[in-house]
């Protein structure tokens, strides 16, 4: 057997055999006009496994937080008879969990430690349903918006991907990292929560994508370039609750609704109508009275023919908010669930929208986006669930404790 016959297929798509591609490229006698062997290369940064977000703080992590590349959003329903007390028990577990967790550390118990080593900037963010608050008899403490959201009439919302008590949003940079945090939390909560519904999704990784840099969704578009900026004034009144009772200050509140892309029909749009349907350019994301992603949309400016560029019902300008403080953040994941026997994609987005004001913010842009945005006819909310997000927590403390303890 020669030492190019033992280099099987796999072998040569993993890193593991590039030695031996070398050595092989070295000894082969190639013709002079044979392609040249590419030198193997692999990762050259430093492994981000033991990248730590940290836990405590004001606010919970994994919305500043800059976006992880694998999310799993968790919806679970209360056991009947889940009471105060038992809910307070349960976010007590879970906190600890989710100290442990993130800071690269085994959970209590845990089944699988040496899964836990590698954190890759975990995060594991609490959500509270409306049903919680009514569980807790806490109904006073509740966000008045956080409730079911008025009908918009582009929603065709499936029951398998709405609603929900209690929220676990957990993301990291490594898919098996989330899929252990997963298992250890919502283990802990089997006593008191049934899961509802599981949503995973994903954004390019920050070693193939500068983390700066704004994302792609699976419509192939830059999505997040108008965003409130972590860090800056406008972010904190944009997100972080700041009036009425103290339980909730420094919280924040999530939308989450899954949206599926129809991706079939998309594909049959040429580039000029996908562009005209967003009012953004396709290539680098400007708007199209500008030159580069980042300019300024020039909402009054017109056709030789009289018409506006960016048009009327151009999604940019149907979500646009003047008020950078009144603005949502997204913080969106892709989601691709496969495909159909004929081979059409189930494939979406996880539109995450934090806010201080779900009535202020959200809603007014979301019916508007209802009554007419051109992009409606290729995008389909399937999904609906709406939570308190509480403020974090100081070391000893527990996640949810302003409001319940
Ligand atoms: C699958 C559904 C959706 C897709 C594919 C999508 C895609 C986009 C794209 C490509 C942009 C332009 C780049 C950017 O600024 O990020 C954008 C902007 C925006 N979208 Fe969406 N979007 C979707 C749903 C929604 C929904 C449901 C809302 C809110 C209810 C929303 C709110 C916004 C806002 C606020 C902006 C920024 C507008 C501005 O320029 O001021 N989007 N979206």
């Amino acid at each position: 057997m020669t030492a190019g016959s033992r280099i099987t297929r796999r072998g040569l798509l993993t890193g593991g055999a590039a030695a031996a591609v070398g050595a092989v490229a070295a000894c082969a006698a190639e013709p002079a006009s044979a392609p040249r062997a590419v030198a193997a290369t692999g990762p050259t940064a430093v492994p981000a496994g033991s990248a730590v977000e940290p836990f405590h703080g004001v606010h919970q992590a994994g919305i500043a937080t800059a976006p992880q590349t694998h999310a799993a959003f968790v919806g679970l329903d209360l056991r009947p008879g889940t009471d105060r007390e038992a809910i307070v028990r349960m976010m007590r577990l879970l906190t600890d969990d989710a100290r442990r967790l993130t800071a690269g550390t085994p959970a209590l118990a845990d089944t699988e430690p040496e899964l836990a080593t590698l954190p890759a900037r975990l995060t594991i963010t609490f959500g509270f349903g409306p049903g919680l608050f009514t569980a807790a008899k806490a109904e006073h403490l509740r966000p008045e918006a956080v409730a079911p959201l008025p009908a918009f009439s582009v929603d065709k919302l499936q029951k398998r991907w709405s609603g929900g008590d209690l929220l676990l949003q957990i993301c990291a940079d490594d898919a098996l990292t989330v899929a252990h945090a997963l298992r250890m939390t919502v283990k802990d909560a089997r006593a008191f929560a049934t899961v509802r519904w599981v949503q995973r999704g994903f954004r390019r990784p920050p070693h193939v994508q500068a983390p700066g840099l704004t994302q792609r969704n699976v419509m192939g578009q830059l999505d997040g370039t108008v965003n409130p900026r972590p860090g800056t004034a406008d972010f904190d009144r944009a997100v972080w609750i700041s009036e009425g009772p103290d339980g909730m200050r420094g919280g924040t509140t999530l939308v989450l609704r899954r949206i599926r892309a129809e991706l079939e029909t998309w594909d049959a749009v040429d580039r000029t109508g996908k562009e005209f349907t967003v009012g953004r350019r396709l290539q680098d994301g400007a708007p199209l009275t500008g030159r580069t992603e980042h300019d300024e949309p020039d909402f009054a400016e017109l056709t030789p023919a009289g018409f506006p560029v960016i048009a009327e019902q151009a999604h940019i300008r149907r979500a646009h908010v003047a008020d950078p403080g009144l603005r949502i953040f997204r913080r969106v994941y892709n989601y691709d669930e496969g495909l159909s026997t004929d081979g059409h994609a189930d494939a979406g987005l996880l539109f995450a929208s934090y806010q201080a004001d779900i009535a202020r913010q959200f809603t007014p842009v979301q019916k508007r986006l209802a009554e007419a945005d051109l992009l409606n006819e290729w995008t389909t909310p399937i999904g609906s669930a709406v939570f308190a997000v509480p403020p974090g927590c100081a070391p000893g403390g527990w996640i949810g404790q302003t409001l319940l303890s």
